[in-house]
């Protein structure tokens, strides 16, 4: 869509001029959507999205990085007409934005991933399928039909269940391989420790596994009769935090797809990464969901950007909440972004309708503030737009 947030904004003021005309629109700040989340979940949902790892530092730094830089906007540049698009592995997408791969979206919504995948694919937003979805990804990919789509990986200790997701990724259409790293266990997470609340152990989140060929080959009975069995392997195997460098061709031989690294903060991991000849980078700290006390994703990134050289696409998500947080990050190197939590408050909201307005709300405040900043362009952005408070 041509110049998306004139059209938006038109549709919402229209409201004034003609009254029966509706933008149904929900909310618009991304503090009303979570403040609606959190009237509608229970303790343990919410917490489960809005927490963080430890003292919630990392998520916190998240936020400030963001805040400490300050766009110097341009005058007299003609911005009439302005391109959010990107390439990436050869394909073109309309938005520098990608939907972060966010498992248990069962506890949020009762149509879950579902929701959020139908909202992105109607704007060609590329939804990333999580292995800790609900719903297995067979299903999230038909309702995806052509719109792009990736998997994440979550590199199971079992190795013949970690084949089997890559083989039925490829096998569905999905068209890239994520694989977070940051997540070998789960981090010490207070509040869902205060209210006892893993929602896997309830059987939300491993739709992936119990649907899984080589899971249910390794239980005694099937997940159907025999359920606390299931999770219980679940729980054995669910990380592998034994993987090494070494281990990184094991992907390779199980994927023609392209392989993205999801987690990685070093400038050495940046190097090691180029070294095994992955395809791509995001870089992220989960959203400050593992490590607390950690570099905040936007201040890791322009170290990683500088180790790989434009060898590979780097990505960036964590702190992601309005359209000049991307203009920040893409001028910092990334070529486009990954949205995690708004989408979860807008999927708590409203559903499906609610991740579809977050997201092109997203999309029309990038526009918007792109072109009052004098770009054209989202590939055109660099630090030249910066001053460093
Ligand atoms: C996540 N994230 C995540 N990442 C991943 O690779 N696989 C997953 O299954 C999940 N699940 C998940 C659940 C919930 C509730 C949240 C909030 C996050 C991390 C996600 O992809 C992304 O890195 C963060 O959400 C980015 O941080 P912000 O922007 O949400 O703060």
């Amino acid at each position: 869509m041509q110049n998306i947030g004139n059209v938006i904004q038109y549709q919402i003021y229209q409201e004034m001029i003609n009254p029966e005309a509706s933008s149904k629109k929900l909310s618009i700040a991304y503090e009303d959507w979570k403040e609606r989340a959190r009237k509608l979940l229970e303790d343990g949902p919410y917490y489960y999205v809005a927490g963080g790892a430890g003292n919630e530092e990392t998520m916190k730094a998240n936020r400030n990085a963001f805040e400490q830089w300050k766009i110097i906007p341009r005058m007299l540049r003609n911005v009439e007409k302005r391109d959010l698009s990107v390439k990436l592995f050869d394909q073109t997408f309309p938005f520098p934005i990608l939907s972060a791969p966010i498992g248990v979206q069962s506890i949020i919504h009762q149509d879950g991933e579902l929701a959020s995948a139908r909202a992105s694919a109607s704007l060609g937003v590329p939804y990333i399928t999580s292995s800790a979805s609900t719903i297995p990804l067979e299903q999230i990919a038909k309702e995806i039909g052509d719109a792009p789509k990736w998997f994440q990986l979550y590199w199971s200790k079992d190795r013949d269940v970690a084949k089997s997701f890559l083989q039925r990724a490829e096998t569905s259409g999905y068209s890239a391989i994520v694989v977070t790293l940051d997540t070998s266990m789960l981090a010490w997470r207070e509040e869902d420790l205060k209210n006892t609340y893993l929602p896997f152990l309830a059987g939300e989140g491993i739709g992936n596994y119990l649907s899984d060929p080589a899971f249910r080959s390794k239980l005694e009975q099937t997940p159907e009769e025999e359920p606390t069995a299931a999770i219980m392997y679940w729980t054995q195997i669910f990380g592998n935090n034994r993987l090494t460098w070494d281990d990184l061709p094991f992907i390779r031989e199980h994927t023609t797809l392209p392989i993205i690294l999801k987690g990685i903060l070093h400038p050495e991991d940046a190097k090691l990464a180029l070294s095994y000849g992955v395809d791509g980078i995001i870089v992220s700290n989960h959203g400050g969901r593992q490590v607390d006390g950690a570099v905040a994703s936007l201040d890791a990134l322009p170290q990683v950007v500088e180790a790989v050289q434009n060898e590979i696409p780097v990505m960036m998500d964590s702190g992601i909440r309005r359209g000049s947080d991307i203009i920040k990050a893409m001028a910092l190197g990334a070529r486009a972004v990954l949205v995690g939590r708004p989408c979860m408050y807008g999927l708590a909201a409203a559903g499906e309708q609610g991740v579809k307005e977050v997201l092109q709300n997203m999309a029309a405040d990038l526009d918007l503030t792109l072109g009052l900043a004098g770009f054209n362009s989202v590939t055109d952005l660099d630090k030249s737009i910066f001053h460093k408070a």
